[in-house]
């Protein structure tokens, strides 16, 4: 097999927000940037987000950074790390502004300030009255700003590989990352790119469950690299279910919904949300959300012919608000639900959303190497940004539109740190040979399988299983008989067959590698949720129903080798101000 090599000084594996706002950085400021992305740059899954940019700008309720950092550590259910997240409140406005001034086309109050809307979780004064926080472009948030980043990048001169798939990381002898491996997907040929740094910004990997509000390319490929070259990974229990996913397609139903004024109703018609959140009733964080219409469903008060899901109402909303607020839902609905939602309610159901856990990093970026050999050390040459980190910002449950302010925030952060790397850095430090030769051995072992398993049919018994085992509820049986399928399905993954060869070659190739990388999430998912024994955020067992500060605050680290679990503690201690310390979560 003829390998190309290419050199760059740095190498981003995904060109979501994330990676796209690094790349800038480094483009800007001179250096040669690669940015490999298996589909066109702006179809990337940052171009689905919805609802907003979390940021207190007050523009249309008094807001500051000290309220948005206590909502997000509430939030997290107290997991998160609070320097992280001060860091990320502190940075919020200013990179919305930056954004403006990149050109990005926000919705406009009649002041001609930019256009805030209120969403789940947000509050002012420490938990009071709801907070109006999420700049928007109407429901195309993600879309607009996507555009803007590639814009500014194609004009920064970053080199964008389209329809190209990272596969693996190399690392030499020290254990420095050198580049990577990755698949030309229109040809098959592979190339290993060197770097002086590589930062992978892959995303999630929402498509590990049946149903998923993620893009098909959401595989956790960056995930899948990281965790095969010997790095662990970070609160794999934590999923967040986005509570209105359309019933039965599975795609995002903006909680911006709720933030213009919808509400959920059951088969009564009765408004359940005021029962389980008081306050906030459809305004609560998701991950109670989420739990109030699974219950709704399972005591009997769901609606249609099998009462599996509960519906949307915005009818009773104006239509211009709804057309000019809200009109990629409004197509949304008529195109999977069949309902005009200016007329009639939406059905949805909780969905597979967000992955809160990930690659271990700092603030900066860089990717830390397991506490438990003593204190963290940075991986030289590896960073990660976006779904695919984890710093942790949002810890045990993500508030809704904190995920663009992160890949912000700490794009921007990964992209200033590098610059400093390269710039102690006039060499390129020797490839390893070794580590390229697994990875196209990986290659070659898939390639030349025979009798081997089917790839479609492996990877839709993973999502059955996750989407059984690892739901909104965790069940103590079903947890244990979920690691040892998950395992069993796993193991049968390292032996899929590429069938047809002469004519879906290269594109059940990826599949296959695709579904690799999930099979590493899935594990990494089962076994650190199985471990976790109390309820917090997104992970509720029916087992250990309430929180337990005493013994489990604190991070879980899933590493591959040996499906090893360990932990290390959260950071309480933010940057400036006083901590906040874990106190019953009431929405
Ligand atoms: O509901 C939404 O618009 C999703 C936003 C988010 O996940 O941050």
């Amino acid at each position: 097999m003829k390998i190309i090599k290419r050199k760059f000084d740095a190498v981003i594996v995904g060109a979501g927000g994330a990676g796209m706002r690094a790349a800038l950085q480094l483009s800007e400021a001179g250096f040669k940037v690669a940015v490999l992305s298996k589909v066109f740059p702006t179809r990337s899954h940052t171009v689905a987000a919805q609802g907003g940019i979390a940021a207190s700008l007050g523009n249309v309720t008094e807001d500051n950074w000290h309220w948005h950092m206590y909502d997000t550590v509430k939030g997290s259910d107290y997991l998160g790390d609070q320097d992280a997240i001060e860091f990320m409140c502190r940075q919020a406005n200013e990179v919305v502004y930056e954004l403006e001034h990149f050109g990005m086309h926000f919705d406009r109050l009649e002041n001609g300030k930019i256009y805030q809307r209120p969403f789940g979780g947000q509050s002012q004064n420490f938990g009071g009255a709801q907070a109006t926080r999420s700049c928007s472009a109407a429901d195309r948030t993600g879309h607009a700003l996507l555009h803007t980043l590639y814009q500014r990048n194609v004009y920064a001169n970053t080199q964008f590989f389209v329809e190209w798939m990272g596969l693996d990381l190399v690392r030499d002898e020290q254990g420095d990352v050198t580049g990577v491996t990755a698949l030309e997907m229109e040809t098959g040929g592979i190339s290993v790119l060197q770097a002086k740094v590589v930062l992978l910004a892959t995303g999630g990997a929402g498509r590990g469950f049946q149903a998923s509000t993620n893009a098909f390319i959401n595989t956790g490929d960056g995930l899948g690299m990281a965790a095969r070259s010997g790095v662990p990974l970070e609160d794999m229990e934590f999923w967040q279910f986005h509570p209105t996913g359309v019933y039965g397609a599975g795609v995002l139903i903006s909680e911006a919904v709720r933030g213009e004024g919808g509400f959920l109703i059951n088969k009564d018609g009765e408004r359940f949300m005021e029962r389980y959140a008081p306050n906030a009733k459809d305004l609560a964080s998701r991950d109670v959300v989420s739990r109030a219409l699974t219950m709704e469903i399972k005591e009997g008060r769901g609606c249609g012919g099998n009462t599996d899901h509960l519906l949307l109402k915005l009818n009773h909303l104006n239509a211009d608000i709804i057309n000019r607020r809200l009109p990629g839902i409004r197509e949304i609905a008529i195109k999977f639900a069949q309902v005009d939602p200016i007329k009639d309610p939406i059905p949805v159901v909780p969905t597979a959303h967000y992955m809160m856990g990930g690659i271990p990093t700092n603030l900066y970026g860089q990717v830390v190497t397991p506490y438990n050999t003593g204190p963290e050390e940075v991986i030289q040459g590896l960073y990660a940004v976006g779904e695919c980190a984890c710093l942790s910002v949002h810890g045990a449950n993500r508030l809704g539109t904190n995920s663009l302010l992160d890949i912000l925030v700490f794009g921007r952060a990964a992209g200033k740190k590098i610059i400093e790397d390269l710039k102690k850095m006039p060499h390129h430090k020797k490839l390893h040979t070794n580590s390229v030769d697994m990875s196209l051995a990986r290659v070659a072992r898939l390639d030349n399988q025979k009798n081997g398993e089917n790839v479609a049919q492996t990877a839709e018994e993973l999502r059955k299983a996750m989407q059984k085992h690892c739901g909104v509820f965790r069940f103590p049986d079903l947890l244990k008989e979920g690691v040892d399928k998950i395992s069993e399905i796993a193991k049968r993954i390292d032996n899929t067959e590429i069938k047809d060869k002469s004519k879906v070659f290269n594109t059940a190739r990826i599949e296959a590698l695709e579904l690799s990388n999930l099979a590493e999430v899935a594990l990494a998912t089962m076994v650190s949720a199985e471990a976790r024994n109390e309820s917090r955020g997104a992970h509720a067992r029916e087992d250990f129903s309430i929180r337990n500060d005493d013994n489990w605050l604190k991070h879980s680290l899933y590493f591959k080798e040996g499906r090893r679990i360990d932990y290390k503690p959260v950071r309480l201690k933010p940057l400036t101000v006083k901590s906040f310390p874990p106190e019953a979560r009431i929405y």
